[in-house]
C-alpha cells in the first residue's frame, strides 16, 4: 500500500456498521479526491474510490493489517472505530442480576473494549506525523460513571466505561509520542442501526437519528476539533458528557 501525494487518507475501522458506513459514503460523496480506507470482516459492497481490507478483528489479523498500512505513516487525517455489539442472537444486555452471565459479559469487554484497545495501541506508529490526526472512537452516553442514574446494561455499559479509561490512557502516551493525534470518544445518540434496532421503541422520533446526520456531525468535528494532547468525550453535537 502506497500513499499517493498530497492526498488526505480517512480509515474507517468496522466499515460495516451502519454508522462507519454511513461515514464512508459521506467522504466518498464530499471528498472524492481523498483516500478511503476501510476496514470490516467480510467485503462490502462499497464506492468504487474506497480501499478495503477484511479483518477478522484477531490480535494476528490486526497486527498483519498494520504491518501492510505501514507505509501511511502520517498521512491518516481521521481514524474512526466504529465496531461494537450491544445485542447477538445470544446476548441481549441485562436488566437485572440474574440476567448476567460471564462468557457474554467478556465477548462483550472483548468486542467493544480489548479490540478497540489494541487497535488504537497498534496504529500510534502510523497515526503519528506533522499533519493533525482525530481519533473517534464510537463510545456511548451509557459508559459514563458519573451520569449512571438508570443502571442495567451492565456488560454493554462496563465494556464503554473501560473503552472511555484506555481512550483517557492513551491520550497521555499519545501526546507524548503522537502528539499530531486528538483522541474522542465519542457518543452518536441513538441511531437508526441494527445496533439500536430492538430498542427504538420508546425513542421519540426527533430523538432517534439517521447515520447520515451523525456521520455529517462528525465529520464536522473531524475539521474542527483542536488538537490539545486531551482526550474529549463528546456527543454527537460536539457537547462534553462527563467521564
Ligand atoms: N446505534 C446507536 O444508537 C448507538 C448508540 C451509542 C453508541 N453506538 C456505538 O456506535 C458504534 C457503531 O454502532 P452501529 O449502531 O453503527 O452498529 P452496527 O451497525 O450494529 O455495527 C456494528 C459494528 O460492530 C462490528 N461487529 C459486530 N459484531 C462483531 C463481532 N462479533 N466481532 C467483531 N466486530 C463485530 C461490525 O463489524 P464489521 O464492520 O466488520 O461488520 C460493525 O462494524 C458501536 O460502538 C456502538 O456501541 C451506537
Amino acid at each position: 500500500m502506497q500513499p499517493i501525494n498530497d492526498r488526505h487518507y480517512s480509515l474507517i475501522i468496522g466499515a460495516g456498521s451502519g454508522i462507519g458506513g454511513a461515514v464512508i459514503q459521506r467522504l466518498a460523496r464530499e471528498q472524492p479526491g481523498d483516500g478511503i480506507l476501510a476496514v470490516s470482516r467480510a467485503p462490502l459492497a462499497l464506492p468504487a474510490s474506497v480501499q478495503q481490507f477484511v479483518c477478522d478483528y484477531s490480535e494476528a489479523g490486526i497486527d498483519h493489517l498494520v504491518r501492510e498500512m505501514a507505509p501511511m505513516q502520517g498521512w491518516i487525517r481521521q481514524l474512526v472505530i466504529s465496531t461494537g455489539i450491544l445485542h447477538t442472537d445470544a446476548i441481549k444486555p441485562e436488566k437485572r442480576a440474574e440476567e448476567l452471565n460471564m462468557s457474554n459479559m467478556l465477548e462483550v469487554l472483548r468486542i467493544n473494549s480489548v479490540m478497540p484497545a489494541y487497535w488504537l495501541m497498534s496504529l500510534l506508529n502510523i497515526l503519528r506525523g506533522e499533519e493533525p490526526c482525530r481519533v473517534f472512537v464510537l463510545s456511548a452516553r451509557v459508559g459514563s460513571i458519573s451520569d449512571n442514574h438508570k443502571g442495567g446494561w451492565y456488560s454493554y455499559r462496563a465494556s464503554k466505561a473501560a473503552l472511555n479509561m484506555v481512550i483517557k490512557t492513551a491520550a497521555i502516551e499519545y501526546a507524548r509520542r503522537a502528539p499530531n493525534v486528538k483522541l474522542v470518544a465519542f457518543h452518536p445518540g441513538t441511531v437508526d442501526t441494527n445496533l439500536s434496532k430492538p430498542f427504538q421503541r420508546n425513542v421519540p422520533e426527533d430523538k432517534l437519528f439517521d447515520v447520515d446526520f451523525v456521520a455529517s456531525k462528525l465529520l464536522s468535528l473531524a475539521t474542527t476539533l483542536p488538537i490539545d494532547g486531551e482526550a474529549s468525550y463528546l456527543d454527537w453535537a460536539g457537547k462534553p458528557i462527563s467521564w
